[in-house]
């Protein structure tokens, strides 16, 4: 039996996806809100996410502008838990003003006031970065936890809190730990060491991780995850 609806933002983005992912696999049903929903076909045919669309656990709708007056109403019937993953994030193509904090704020609002409408929803979800907490200097090292995001809709994970996922870590430190784990593929020039100068972020996450009773992986572990997928996915186009 489903355990309630999430409505997750951000699906066509790195982290919105691969929480939908592991909500569904966590039991809950959910619907995947998007700009365009042409924008998520290729989402929707992925191995991880087909089944849950065919027996009807994943549906999706669209909201071009998240901002919109009662533009939410809709897309929030029926929702236990919102998910808000789905954020304008600086680059430098986009003004930071019109194009990052007018949307964000906007959309934000837009959505909380439907929420307060919504009487089936229990808890709303937002992600941001731990940059945010931090002065702007000290930035680089956040890591994340997706899982983190269903653990956070259990009833005894206390409300109205900032749970913050985060490990110690520089980037320059990935080229070692790549070299330790994926010799070969160094010698076969299939990997190339680069730099990536950063600062480290202080970050104290335990306290996160005692809440949520999680563990989060370590920079290694993270390091070896990406290179074994990089790796794979190069041979398997290698193969095609
Ligand atoms: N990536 C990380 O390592 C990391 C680490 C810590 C925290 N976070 C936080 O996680 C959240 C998501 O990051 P991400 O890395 O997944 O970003 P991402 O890959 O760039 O995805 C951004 C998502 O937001 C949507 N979006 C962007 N602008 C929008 C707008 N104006 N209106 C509606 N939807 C919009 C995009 O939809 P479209 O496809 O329609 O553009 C996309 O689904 C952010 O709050 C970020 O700060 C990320």
């Amino acid at each position: 039996m489903s355990r309630g609806k999430v409505l997750v933002t951000g699906v066509t983005g790195l982290i919105g996806f691969r929480v939908l992912v592991d909500v569904l696999e966590a039991g809950y049903a959910a619907r995947a809100v998007v700009r365009s929903t042409k924008r998520f076909e290729t989402q929707a045919r992925h191995p991880l996410l087909r089944h849950f669309i065919a027996d009807g656990r994943l549906e999706c709708t669209d909201i071009p502008d998240f901002s919109a007056l009662n533009a939410w109403d809709d897309a929030l019937e029926g929702i236990t838990f919102i998910m808000h993953i789905a954020w304008p994030l600086l680059l430098p193509t986009l003004d930071p003003e019109i194009d990052i904090y007018e949307p964000a704020v906007r959309g934000s609002d837009s959505l909380l006031e439907a929420a307060l409408k919504t009487p089936t929803l229990k808890r709303i979800i937002f992600t941001s970065s731990i940059m945010a907490t931090m002065p702007y200097t000290n930035r680089e090292g956040e890591s994340y936890g997706p899982e983190s995001h269903v653990r956070a809709l259990d009833e005894d994970i206390k409300e109205n809190c900032n749970l913050g996922v985060s490990v110690p870590m520089q980037y320059n430190d990935a080229v070692p730990i790549a070299r330790k784990h994926f010799p070969e593929a160094f010698e076969r020039g299939l990997l190339l060491p680069g730099e990536q100068p950063s600062e480290a972020v202080v970050w104290n996450a335990s306290a996160t991780e005692a809440m949520l009773d999680m563990k989060f992986k370590g920079f290694e572990e993270m390091v070896v995850d990406v290179v074994s997928q990089y790796l794979e996915l190069l041979s398997a186009e290698t193969l095609a």
